[in-house]
């Protein structure tokens, strides 16, 4: 990439001028109107040589191999700047047009990762809560594979938990699962509706009226331990949930390699805790099995009032691995599952793109797994913990009446808002077509934000075919393409005209450093504000010069080539989004 290149030549320099191993890198500038790049590292160089900073800048400038790229020239007090002559950035455009990778580099070590996200719930309706693990999770996959990481994605879907008790005896005391205990009748099939009508009125009954929380705890177990027909009816009520779960998941553009859930791992929840307990590391408390895993700095008594329960300042509960009744909780199968995986994929590292108000389930399990072994020391464990999504008022996202809104509801809405948008522009509605428009909305609105910040989600805002959306990247790429499709030639040499393709090629720099920054922060804001500037300007562009129709046949081409180059590296970013680019819009 072009900053290597620069580099490069920068640090002959510097060995030439005696200055040793010591190296120099470029940054892109904070003044543009000045120059491209700029190297702010000749102060810490003078310091180590005892010399005089700017000196060392203008010796330096003065040693680079002469070269008709690159201008260097030194600014007070000590920066080197850097200018892109027209041919260094034609010639780039050039070389990124001929390559499928369009100009980004691959990570030269490749990691094998494990990227656990989705985390649908079975049994239960996916929810607004349920968007960003998806949307994030599979653009972290995407981005991941471009940079050359070998990625394994799991679901992880939540489906050995209190719900599937809740759910079951709920169905089984509103007379639907009669079949299975005295068998009389036909054996009921168990659908969607029953699932959404059941698990809602379980769980308010949950919250009052403590004797069937213990039944539907006893019932959970019961499916824990696979004892029949419980087993046989939870498989049912799986089999349900999951088929609407990937229903939802396929409107989003999430895929995943495995579709596990957490009952995948209860094979290895005895396993775990052998190992756990083997190594001196768990006790009873109060009935239940639990590990301490508080490190120095943690649970620091804070003074105790009359009267009142101890506190701690930075509180650390120790993991509940096992309740009173025997049952496996949250950790147990994250752990057990974590187990598996290393049994199975042993992944270098896995990563968990799940609600920033995990965190602390995160560190217990985490710890738990490193203290016990059952994750290796060089395995990296991170939680990419997400920020909420606000109503306008601030708080999470409720419907008009107080509920939290469906995950169908908001894909209909998405469909219904963006066919309106559609129509507004002169195109026939067609449900497909306002499904990719209505998606990318959301997910741009989703990704240019921080992964950790909480946002508004406002569809109207993010449904705008005009300003930082996800529709205007697609109709930027549609625009491109509608013009190459009319042109009836191919395009030549890139060269540069005007400010306006110079500025294209300078996008295109800040976007292909995107893929590296976005990598390391693991958040794809950066790629999402990267590929806006470039369709900005490429917008630009095309609003001041006529393409097809320009006369001059070597700048004709050159722009059919720079069109080709746009959408190329547009289509790439795209890609690492998941954002599709519709066929008209
Ligand atoms: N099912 C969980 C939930 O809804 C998310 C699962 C996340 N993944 C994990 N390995 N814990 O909160």
């Amino acid at each position: 990439m072009i900053k290597e290149k620069i580099d490069k030549l920068l640090n002959e320099s510097v060995k030439k001028c005696g200055f040793g191993e010591q190296t120099l890198t470029i940054s892109f500038s904070s003044r543009p109107e000045i120059c491209d790049f700029q190297c702010n590292g000749c102060f810490a160089l003078a310091k180590s040589q005892g010399k005089n900073p700017f000196e060392i800048a203008t010796l330096i400038v003065e040693n680079i191999e002469k070269n008709d790229m690159f201008v260097f020239s030194v600014a007070k007090p000590a920066f080197i700047n850097v200018v892109l002559t027209d041919k260094a950035l034609a010639n780039e455009a050039n070389l990124y047009l001929a390559d499928e990778r369009g100009g980004v580099d691959k990570h030269e070590k490749s990691e094998k990762v494990l990227i656990d996200y989705g985390g649908a719930n079975v049994a239960k309706a996916l929810h607004v809560g349920h968007l960003r693990s998806p949307i994030t999770g599979e653009s972290l996959k995407r981005l991941y594979k471009f940079m050359g990481d070998e990625v394994i994605s799991d679901v992880h879907l939540g489906d050995w938990g209190l719900q599937m008790g809740l759910t079951e005896l709920q169905l089984f005391e509103d007379g639907k699962l009669n079949f299975y205990f005295d068998g009389k009748g036909e054996e009921p099939e168990i659908t969607l509706d029953m699932l959404n009508e059941a698990y809602p009125k379980a769980s308010k009954r949950k919250k009052e009226d403590e004797e069937f929380n213990k039944r539907a705890e006893e019932w959970t177990l019961k499916i824990q331990s696979k004892e029949e027909p419980y087993y046989a009816i939870y498989k049912k009520m799986r089999e349900a949930s999951v088929k609407q779960i990937e229903k939802h998941y396929k409107e989003l553009g999430a895929s995943f390699d495995y579709w596990y859930g957490e009952s995948d791992a209860s094979d290895y929840i005895d396993k775990a805790i052998d190992i756990i307990t083997d190594k001196g590391l768990a006790y009873y408390s109060n009935g239940a099995l639990v590990v301490d895993v508080a490190e120095e700095g943690e649970n620091i008594p804070l003074p105790k009032k009359e009267g009142e329960e101890q506190r701690y300042k930075n509180p650390m509960p120790p993991a509940l691995i096992k309740k009173q009744n025997g049952a496996s909780l949250y950790a147990t199968t994250d752990i057990a599952t974590i187990l598996m995986r290393n049994e199975s994929d042993k992944p270098d590292r896995i990563e968990y793109i799940v609600d920033g108000r995990q965190g602390l389930h995160f560190t217990q399990v985490f710890r738990v797994c490193k203290k016990a072994g059952i994750s290796p020391k060089e395995q990296q464990l991170i939680h990419i913990g997400f920020g909420t999504l606000n109503g306008s008022d601030g708080k999470p996202f409720k419907t008009r009446s107080g509920d939290t809104i469906k995950l169908e509801d908001i894909i209909n809405l998405l469909i219904e808002k963006a066919g309106e948008k559609l129509k507004s522009n002169g195109v026939e509605f067609d449900r497909e077509l306002a499904l990719q428009i209505g998606v990318a909305a959301m997910k741009f609105g989703d990704l240019s934000n921080f992964i950790g910040k909480d946002y508004v989600f406002d569809l109207d805002k993010f449904l705008s075919f005009e300003g930082k959306t996800g529709p205007y990247l697609q109709y930027t790429a549609v625009r491109i393409n509608s013009v190459l499709a009319k042109a009836n030639e191919e395009g030549g040499e890139i060269k540069m005209y005007s400010d306006d393709e110079r500025n294209i090629v300078k996008a295109i720099f800040k976007l292909q450093s995107a893929y590296e920054s976005c990598y390391k922060e693991k958040s794809l804001n950066g790629l999402c504000i990267a590929s806006y500037d470039l369709a900005s300007a490429f917008s630009t562009f095309y609003n001041n010069h006529r393409i097809l129709g320009e006369q001059n046949d070597e700048k004709r081409k050159s722009y059919i080539s720079l069109l080709k180059l746009v959408k190329k590296e547009l289509a790439l970013a795209l890609n690492v989004l998941a954002i599709d680019i519709p066929k008209k819009m």
